[in-house]
C-alpha cells in the first residue's frame, strides 16, 4: 500500500520534471525513487525491529501464519515431541509400540524444564475397587504423576469424567491370561508410559495395592532413590535355581539366576531395557514353563544380569506370605485396624540407599474390595493421606 502511494506522488512530480529538461529528468527521476525506496525499506525495518522487540517474535510468526496461512493445524514446535500424547488409545501394534517406546535422545540435557513424573502403571483383570483410595492419595499432586492401566480386554471400564483414572486404559491385546503374557502386559504397560517423556520411574501394581504413606513421601523416596526397586535374589533351593534349565545357557547360566516379586518399582532406563530385549524373552518363553513362573523370573534374572548394580534387590510392596500356600494373604474388612495398618506401614529394617532406613515399603497388598471403608476411616489419620 505504501509503495503505491509513492508512485502515484511521483506521478504528480513528472510534469514538472517534463517541462525543465527532458533529457535530465529520466536519471534524476530514477534516483528520487531509489531514494524514497530506500527511506520506505529503512522505515518498515525499523517499524519490524520495534515490533519484535516489544512484542516478542512469537507474535510476530504467529500473526504471520495466521494471515497468510489460514489452514495452518498443528504447531511443528517442539511441544510436539515433549507433550504427552492427550490419548492413550492408539492403533500402534506391539512391535511398532515397543519400537517408538526405545527412542531415546542422545544429548542428555533436556531444553525445557523437565518435571520427572512417577508412572503407576495398574496391572488389573477387572475393576480397581480401591479406586476412590487412590483418588484421595493423588489428589493435589496433579503434574507428578501420571496413570495407566492395563485390564483384560473384555473388560471395559467406567470411571466418573473427573476421576484420575478416566480415560487412562491403554490398549490391551491379550488373548489368554497366561503367565508370559503377564509380562507382555507389563512390557507393553511400560512401553506406553514411555511414551511420555516426562516419566521417569515406573511402578506396577495391582487392583488390591494401597499406598502406604503419603504422595510427597513417596515421590520422594522413590525419585532421590539411587537403586530401582526390583526384587530379585539367589534362592539355591527347588523354588529358585531348582527351576532354572540348562537351555537358557549361554544366555543365562544358573549364577545369574533370579527370583524376585512381579510388583516391581524401575528407573526410565531399565524400563527400556525391558521393552527392547529381545534376547531374553525367547528364552523365557521357551524353557521356563511351569513349575518355573516366568513372571517371577524374567526381569528380576534379566536386569541383573544387564544391570544389577543398579537394582536394590528389594521389592516397596508389602505381601503377607506367613500364611504359607500358593497364594499370599488377601485382608478383608476385618482385618483392616490402627494397629495392623501401623505394623505394616512401619519399623521395617532395610537399606535406602546405602543407609540403614525403617520406611522400607511404600505399597501394600493383598486388599479385598471390602477393605475400602475401614482404609478411607483409617488413612488420613495412619498413612497420611
Ligand atoms: C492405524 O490407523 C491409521 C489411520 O488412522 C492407518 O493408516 C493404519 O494402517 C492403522 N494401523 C494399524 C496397525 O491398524
Ligand atoms: C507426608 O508424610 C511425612 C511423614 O509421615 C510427613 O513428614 C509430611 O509432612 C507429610 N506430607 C504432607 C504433605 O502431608
Ligand atoms: C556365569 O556367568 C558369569 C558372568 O559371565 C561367570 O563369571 C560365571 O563363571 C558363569 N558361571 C558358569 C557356571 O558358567
Ligand atoms: C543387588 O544385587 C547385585 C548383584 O546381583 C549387586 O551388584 C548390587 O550391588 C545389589 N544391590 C544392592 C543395593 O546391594
Ligand atoms: C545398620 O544395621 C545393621 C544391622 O541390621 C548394623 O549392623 C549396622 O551397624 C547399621 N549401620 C548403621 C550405619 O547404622
Amino acid at each position: 500500500m505504501q509503495g503505491r502511494a509513492v508512485s502515484s506522488e511521483e506521478g504528480k512530480d513528472l510534469p514538472v520534471a517534463n517541462r525543465t529538461n527532458q533529457t535530465k529528468a529520466l536519471p534524476l527521476r530514477l534516483l528520487q525513487l531509489f531514494v524514497l525506496f530506500l527511506l520506505v525499506c529503512i522505515a518498515f525495518s525499523g517499524i519490524s525491529i520495534y515490533t519484535v522487540r516489544r512484542f516478542g517474535i512469537q507474535s510476530m510468526v504467529t500473526t504471520a501464519r495466521s494471515s497468510f496461512q489460514p489452514c495452518y493445524e498443528e504447531a511443528n514446535s517442539l511441544d510436539r515431541w515433549i507433550q504427552p500424547p492427550s490419548d492413550l488409545l492408539h492403533n500402534m501394534s506391539d512391535k511398532e509400540l515397543f519400537w517408538r517406546a526405545t527412542l531415546v535422545p542422545k544429548i542428555k540435557k533436556y531444553p525445557f524444564r523437565r518435571v520427572p513424573k512417577i508412572a503407576f502403571m495398574f496391572l488389573t483383570k477387572g475393576p480397581l475397587p480401591l479406586a476412590p483410595l487412590w483418588e484421595r492419595f493423588f489428589k493435589g499432586h496433579e503434574g507428578l504423576y501420571s496413570i495407566y492401566i492395563h485390564s483384560h480386554p473384555s473388560f471395559h471400564a467406567h470411571f466418573h469424567p473427573w476421576s484420575v483414572f478416566n480415560r487412562r486404559q491403554i490398549p490391551s491385546q491379550v488373548s489368554e491370561w497366561g503367565r508370559m503374557s503377564m509380562c507382555d502386559a507389563e512390557k507393553r504397560l511400560l512401553a506406553n508410559a514411555l511414551l511420555d517423556i516426562s516419566n521417569e520411574r515406573f511402578i506396577l501394581l495391582s487392583e488390591s495395592c494401597i499406598p502406604l504413606n503419603n504422595f510427597s513421601l513417596i515421590y520422594h523416596y522413590i525419585m532421590k532413590s539411587g537403586y530401582s526397586f526390583m526384587g530379585a535374589f539367589d534362592d539355591p533351593g527347588p523354588y529358585g535355581r531348582g527351576r532354572y534349565n540348562l537351555n537358557m545357557a549361554p544366555e543365562v547360566n544358573i549364577s545369574q539366576w533370579r527370583k524376585g516379586s512381579q510388583w516391581f518399582e524401575i528407573n526410565r532406563k531399565l524400563a527400556i531395557n525391558i521393552v527392547e530385549d529381545a534376547t531374553y524373552h525367547p528364552k523365557f518363553e521357551t524353557f521356563c514353563r511351569p513349575a518355573c513362573y516366568v513372571d517371577e523370573h524374567y526381569f528380576p534374572t534379566m536386569l541383573t544380569i544387564q544391570a544389577g548394580h543398579l537394582l536394590a534387590n528389594r521389592s516397596i510392596t508389602w505381601v503377607d506370605w506367613s500364611r504359607g500356600g500358593a497364594h499370599p494373604a488377601t485382608f478383608g474388612r476385618s482385618d483392616i485396624t490402627e494397629e495392623f495398618l501401623r505394623r505394616i506401614s512401619k519399623n521395617h529394617r532395610c537399606t535406602y540407599n546405602k543407609r540403614n532406613s525403617s520406611t522400607c515399603f511404600l505399597f501394600a497388598r493383598k486388599f479385598a474390595p471390602s477393605a475400602l471403608h475401614p482404609l478411607l476411616e483409617l488413612a488420613p489419620k495412619v498413612l497420611g493421606y
